[in-house]
């Protein structure tokens, strides 16, 4: 199992009256000022293009009940795991998910303002995850996660080594995002090992992760099919096309997201074969560091580690 380097030299020191638990194994609460309004969220954000813009506004829609959602799901077994250092990393995996969540709603109620109805789609959304609560068991709820989580951290991985897919995307959306992939990275395999601790099966980790895969983006497309609708611009083939070949086309820089969700089925498998040491120390240093990106909207005070 990979160990993550925490020693980067020019990391920001702050002082810190009371270190978080989440901190003492690397997942620290960070409360970062962003600036979402009208203005640093233009109606184009990504690129100009309508279809790469909604792109990101579906995934955006699903996260604040989305990870709420993954935060109940493993405070269920919190008491139930004993081992210290995954007792810490549940803290921390909780406190960085509800930030995430609190990000979320405030950016997609920026993009509201532009006139795209992504608070209905919040709560439609909302209204599907209740669904998932109620019909699964506790078990089966962690194992949605887990899966879920998995899919996340294969995208995060993608977005934190390739800087080209995100260079076209407005600032303060855009460090939104790193800031989100940094952190989903650090504590990917959280959920998935409270499910192996509890004795979560085989069976039920990999029919969950396709129940919340397919869930995911299906209903991520159906969203943007929505934002599309009401996009006020002339309807263009060619933004259409170019954003799809962008991300899923022959050269698409999700593409190679197919393969590494299959990881998944491998009974042996774990979140942490896949190495990602090096892309976190980088991105902990360019966000966080001295100079980093959002080092002036990190308030002192509070721990990076
Ligand atoms: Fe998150
Ligand atoms: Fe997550």
């Amino acid at each position: 199992m990979n160990k993550t380097s925490t020693t980067s030299s020019s990391i920001a020191q702050y002082p810190v009256s009371k270190q978080p638990v989440g901190a003492s194994v690397g997942i620290p609460p960070r409360r970062v000022k962003f600036d979402f309004s009208k203005d640093t969220v233009p109606h184009y954000f990504f690129a100009n293009s309508a279809f790469k813009s909604t792109f990101i506004l579906a995934m955006s829609a699903t996260f604040p009940e989305g990870e709420l959602l993954f935060v109940k799901s493993v405070k269920q077994f919190r008491d139930r795991i004993s081992d210290p250092k995954l007792k810490a990393e549940i803290a921390g995996f909780i406190g960085q998910e509800a930030l995430h969540s609190q990000a979320h709603l405030a950016f997609d109620t920026a993009a509201e303002q532009h006139g795209f109805s992504l608070k209905k789609l919040e709560r439609i959304h909302g209204d599907s995850m209740k669904f998932t609560w109620k019909l699964f068991s506790p078990k089966a709820r962690l194992a949605f996660t887990a899966g879920v989580e998995h899919l996340t951290a294969v995208l995060t991985e993608l977005l934190l080594s390739d800087e080209s897919i995100l260079e076209s995307m407005s600032p303060e959306v855009r460090h939104l995002f790193l800031w989100h992939s940094l952190e989903e990275t650090k504590y990917k395999a959280v959920a998935y090992d409270v499910y192996q601790t509890i004795g979560g099966s085989y069976r039920t980790r990999v029919l969950m992760m396709v129940y919340g895969v397919i869930g995911f983006l299906g209903t991520s497309a159906i969203f943007q099919a929505r934002l599309l609708a009401e996009d006020p611009r002339p309807f263009n083939l060619r933004d259409y096309v170019s954003g799809f070949n962008f991300l899923f086309g022959r050269k698409g820089k999700f593409l190679p997201m197919f393969p590494m969700l299959l990881d998944y089925f491998r009974p042996n498998f774990h979140p942490n074969q896949h190495n990602t040491d090096a892309l976190l120390a980088k991105w902990r240093e360019d966000l966080f560091g001295l100079e980093g990106l959002l080092t002036p909207q990190f308030p002192q005070g509070q721990s990076v580690h």
